[in-house]
């Protein structure tokens, strides 16, 4: 990796994890960040907010992309996950739908955990065969 690529990565999990501290997850416990880059450059930042009626929260990627197309950007370049325990963090089916929406198969997913990043996909590794918004192009 290059330099350039190495600190991006940097900054983008340091981001994560600050907004992970900021999770509001009493119900699971489990405290979720997110932050991505925009193609734009621009960093938006998420985390879970879990809710006493549970199907209402939402996950750490949900908000970050809300940060993101509110603030009028709509290009995911790259997205960065993290979580606590063993396991890789991985966006759940939604997400991967919601990422969908405004990145390609190309697009990196970094999964970390507290030490660092542990592994890295490509979105069509996560969601192969995907609808997206060209399907909807019909004439
Ligand atoms: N969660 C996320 O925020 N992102 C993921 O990728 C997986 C799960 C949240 C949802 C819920 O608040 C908690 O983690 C436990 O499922």
């Amino acid at each position: 990796m290059s330099k350039s690529a190495e600190s991006a990565l940097a900054e983008l999990f340091a981001a994560a994890k600050a907004a992970q501290a900021n999770a509001y997850a009493p119900y699971s416990r489990f405290k979720v960040g997110a932050a991505l880059r925009s193609a734009d450059g621009a960093l938006y930042c998420g985390a879970n907010v879990e809710n006493a009626a549970y199907p209402e929260g939402v996950c750490a990627e949900t908000s970050a992309i809300s940060a993101m197309a509110l603030a009028g950007d709509r290009r995911i370049a790259e997205i960065l996950v993290i979580g606590d325990g063993e396991g890789l963090c991985t966006p759940c089916g939604g997400c991967r739908q919601r990422i969908r929406e405004f990145a390609d198969g190309a697009t990196r997913i970094h999964v970390a955990g507290p030490e660092g990043v542990r592994a890295t996909f490509t979105l069509a590794e996560l969601l192969p065969h995907s609808f997206g918004p060209g399907h909807l192009r019909t004439a």
